[in-house]
C-alpha cells in the first residue's frame, strides 16, 4: 500500500491572494498530518507565487516528513540544501504555466541533474525525479543516481475526465509498464498530478507505486466539506449576538 503526500501549495495561493498571514500553510500541514498523511509536499517556485522561503523553513521544522518540489535552479537548490528536507522532487518549471506541465527531461540534461542529485545525496536527501511514463526517462533517471521517480499522471487524469475507458486505458498502460520497468531497475516509484477521488482507483492497483502526491483535488474537496460549517458559524455569530 502506498503512502500519501499532501501538496499544500494551494493554501499558500489563498494566502497570497491577500498577501496576509492567513490561511497559514504550516497550520494546514498539521491538519493533514493529524488526518494521517505520510508527508507534506510543497513547491518553492522561482516566481514565489504561492509558497515562500519562510514557509519551507517553517514546514521543515514542524512536519514529520517534508518533500520539497523544485526546479533545478541554483538559487532554489541552495535553499533546499540549507533546509535539508527528507526528500526533493525535481520538476521542470516554466513561469507562464499554471501548474507543472510535462515531466522533467532527464535524458536531455544528464550532467546537470546528476550533479544536483549528488549534492543532495551528500546531505542525505532522497531525490525523486518527476517524469513522464517513458522508458528513456526512466533509464536516464537511473543513470543519474536518483532514488525514485514520480510518474506524471496528469495526462491520464485529463483523459479520465472523458469517462471512456477506451480513451484513458492507453495512457494508464504506459503508467503500469513504466512503474514495472522502473522498479525492475531498482528505482522507487511514486505518482502524482491530477489525481482525484475517482481517477485514483485504477492507479491504486499498480503495486509498484509507493507514494501518491496529491494537492488540488484534496484542497477542492476541503472547500466543499468545510463551507457548510464555515457559513453556519458566521450565521450563528450574526444572528445570535444580542443587539
Ligand atoms: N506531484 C508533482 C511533481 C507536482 O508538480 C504536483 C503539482 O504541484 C503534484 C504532484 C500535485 O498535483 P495536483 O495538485 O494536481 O494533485
Amino acid at each position: 500500500m502506498g503512502g500519501l503526500g499532501v501538496n499544500i501549495d494551494h493554501i499558500a495561493t489563498l494566502r497570497q491572494a491577500r498577501r496576509g498571514r492567513f490561511p497559514e500553510p504550516v497550520f494546514a500541514a498539521g491538519i493533514c498530518e493529524i488526518a494521517g498523511c505520510d508527508s507534506i509536499v510543497c513547491h518553492l517556485r522561482e516566481d514565489r507565487r504561492h509558497i515562500q522561503d519562510k514557509d519551507v523553513y517553517l514546514l521543515k521544522s514542524s512536519v514529520r516528513r517534508l518533500n520539497l518540489e523544485m526546479a533545478v535552479n541554483e538559487g532554489i537548490v541552495k535553499i533546499a540544501l540549507d533546509v535539508c528536507p527528507a526528500q526533493v522532487t525535481l520538476v521542470p518549471e516554466k513561469r507562464e504555466e499554471l501548474t507543472t506541465e510535462g515531466g522533467l527531461d532527464v535524458s536531455g540534461n544528464l550532467d546537470r541533474i546528476k550533479q544536483t542529485t549528488d549534492r543532495f545525496h551528500e546531505k542525505g536527501i532522497v531525490v525523486s525525479l518527476f517524469i513522464d511514463p517513458d522508458f528513456k526517462q526512466i533509464d536516464a533517471s537511473k543513470s543519474v543516481g536518483a532514488d525514485a521517480i514520480e510518474i506524471h499522471t496528469g495526462k491520464y487524469a485529463d483523459i479520465f475526465e472523458e469517462h471512456q475507458e477506451s480513451l484513458w486505458y492507453e495512457e494508464y498502460e504506459k503508467i503500469v509498464k513504466s512503474a514495472e520497468y522502473a522498479m525492475s531497475t531498482g528505482l522507487k516509484v511514486h505518482a502524482g498530478h491530477g489525481l482525484d477521488y475517482r481517477n485514483i482507483y485504477p492507479i491504486l492497483s499498480i503495486q509498484q507505486i509507493q507514494e501518491f502526491n496529491i494537492g488540488y483535488s484534496i484542497i477542492c474537496k476541503a472547500v466543499f466539506i468545510g463551507l457548510h460549517n464555515a457559513v453556519k458559524e458566521m450565521v450563528s455569530i450574526i444572528k445570535h449576538l444580542p443587539k
